[in-house]
């Protein structure tokens, strides 16, 4: 298994240096593939920094060179890379679009993500690397690599849905960013974040997903013992949009004007709906109630009843008496 998966690095390698030389040194990587990232704002050092590549839109121009330059059918099946027809043909997986790599801690290429050009085809905006030996998606967290040595420096972590999103931050100079790749959040990938830092932000979309995925990305968070606040952008943007319409340091400013800790956002969101609603605002309540008791820390459990008692002019002895209710029945 340490051979498979030493082979699997390998040929992730081989396939990454592929699209980059493909999107680099060939007619239509550039004419197609570095054109649309050019559209998206992406300078070339940060096409660099994230070895951003082009897949050719043939039926297998990968697998020719890849089992040219010696690479056996089924290690680049194991890769995910192509798949075999019911002809017996190979078929690549990625074709005709832009690609990114995913990198693993240390640096090493694990997987590839993939984008069509027009979104109004009928096919996926995104294809992504299968499940394999070498990489789990709920266990990475996309841009680790390029961000880790800046979530130290600066104790937070940006986390973002996509890939663009990490790539046009980086581009205004934002470094500590990761994404969690439209996946729903998973306790691996915040303990990964955790080994850099305790503070997490949550930038996910400005549409009514990104603001769920948010809530629950935020309750996660909290159960791993890590502080968490979040923004909600603009309606219809995400954070790779709206940096490249204002700017970073308008972006900035945002954010810090923007970011709560959970309970103000939790209130925040459900507020319009609440009003004068007594039985909305106990729901609410509870919620926030709910949440706290997922904080392992006592004394941070303790300000954040406080928080709540004050921002909703409830008596924190109740609070937390629910808050006591509520965990043990959690046990
Ligand atoms: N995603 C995916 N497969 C899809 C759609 C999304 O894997 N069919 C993942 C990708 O990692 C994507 C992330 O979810 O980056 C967020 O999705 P979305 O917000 O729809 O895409 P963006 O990252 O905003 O991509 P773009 O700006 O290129 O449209
Ligand atoms: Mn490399
Ligand atoms: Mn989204
Ligand atoms: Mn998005
Ligand atoms: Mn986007």
């Amino acid at each position: 298994a340490q051979n498979e998966r030493e082979s699997l690095f390998i040929v992730s390698e081989f396939a990454n240096n592929f699209f980059r030389d493909y999107l680099l040194n060939s007619s239509e990587g550039q004419s197609v593939g570095a054109s649309y990232f050019i559209e998206r704002g992406f300078s070339k050092p940060v096409m660099e920094r994230f070895h951003l590549g082009f897949a050719p839109d043939g039926r297998d121009l990968f697998y020719k060179t890849a089992t040219q330059a010696g690479f056996s059918q089924e290690v680049l099946e194991k890769a995910g890379l192509v798949s075999k027809k019911d002809d017996n043909t190979y078929l690549d997986r990625f074709r005709g679009r832009v690609v990114f790599p995913i990198h693993n801690v240390a640096g090493k290429t694990i997987a590839f993500g993939a984008r069509i050009l027009k979104t109004d085809a009928k096919a996926p905006k995104y294809i992504n690397s299968p499940e394999t030996e070498i990489y789990h998606k709920s266990k990475i967290v996309y841009g680790i690599y390029q961000a880790k040595n800046a979530i130290r420096q600066k104790e937070n972590c940006f986390l973002v849905e996509g890939y663009t999103d990490v790539i046009s931050l980086h581009q205004a100079g934002i470094e500590n960013v990761v994404a969690s790749s439209g996946t729903s959040l998973t306790v691996e990938q915040i303990r990964l974040i955790g080994r850099f830092t305790d503070n997490i932000t949550v930038l996910y979309d400005g549409d009514s997903a990104g603001i769920k995925a948010s809530l629950r990305g935020i309750d996660l968070i909290l159960e791993e013992g890590l502080n968490v606040k979040a923004v909600v952008f603009p309606e219809g943007d995400d954070p790779d949009s709206y940096i490249r319409k204002v700017g970073g340091e308008a972006f900035t400013r945002y954010v810090e004007q923007n970011q709560k800790d959970f309970i103000r956002f939790k209130t925040e969101i459900s507020l319009e709906d609440v009003g004068q609603d007594a039985v909305k605002k106990a729901e609410l309540v509870e919620s926030l109630v709910l949440s706290i008791t997922k904080v392992p820390n006592p004394v941070k459990r303790q300000i954040f009843y406080q928080e709540v008692a004050k921002l909703l002019n409830i008596d924190e002895a109740i609070l937390i008496n629910e808050g006591n209710k509520k965990t043990v029945t959690n046990l």
